[in-house]
């Protein structure tokens, strides 16, 4: 699995760093209240784990799936639900949990939701964010590293549900997606 990648971007040890940090500012941010956590299934499983280490304060962790690729390497810009919130949203803080910003479709979409159901406060949190791909304007409140418009895979991020596992998060080789 390792060959079929052709550069790291980010590094184990950045992740872990990135991580650190983002869990120190949110439980700061959010010192005065007992936020949701929600995370974007299935990229954000990682992430989700690694960033709520850090997290000091009471918090909730929920999940939503959504998709907008449909497996390939283009976002589709076609949100769909796969799997709904089961409580109520009504007067919390939400933080969605999220591995990439690209279009920005997904999260314009899932915020306006969330506002919709009645949350006092939605922002998201993201590993990556790919500014060059934006679609839609959407601004991610913390961000965890910005990178190039590159097809990215680990650490939660798949290629036709490959790589998740990957410990880092890399570019794959053209060859891979070509075939
Ligand atoms: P957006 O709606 O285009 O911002 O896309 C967000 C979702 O697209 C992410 O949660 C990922 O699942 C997927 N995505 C965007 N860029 C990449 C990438 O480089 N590699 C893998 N998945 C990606």
């Amino acid at each position: 699995m390792h060959n079929d990648i052709e550069k790291i971007l980010v590094s184990e040890a950045e992740i872990d760093t990135i991580c650190k940090e983002m869990g120190k500012q949110l439980s700061n941010d959010y010192k005065d209240s007992t936020p949701i956590f929600l995370g974007l299934l299935k990229g954000c499983v990682p992430f989700m784990a690694a960033l709520t280490k850090h997290v000091t304060i009471y918090m909730e962790q929920l999940y939503m799936a959504v998709s907008s690729y449909h497996g390939g390497i283009k976002s589709s810009g076609d949100v769909k639900i796969k799997y709904d919130l089961e409580v109520s949203v009504k007067g919390r803080d939400i933080i969605i949990v999220e591995d990439i910003v690209d279009t920005g479709a997904t999260l314009k979409t899932i915020s306006a939701l969330l506002y919709h159901r009645g949350a006092k406060s939605v922002k998201v949190a993201t590993l990556l964010d790919k500014p060059a791909g934006r679609l839609v304007e959407f601004t991610a409140d913390y961000v965890g590293k910005v990178i190039p418009k590159e097809f990215v895979v680990g650490f939660g991020l798949d290629y036709n549900e490959l790589y998740r596992n990957l410990p880092y998060v890399g570019v794959l080789k053209p060859s891979v997606y070509q075939k």
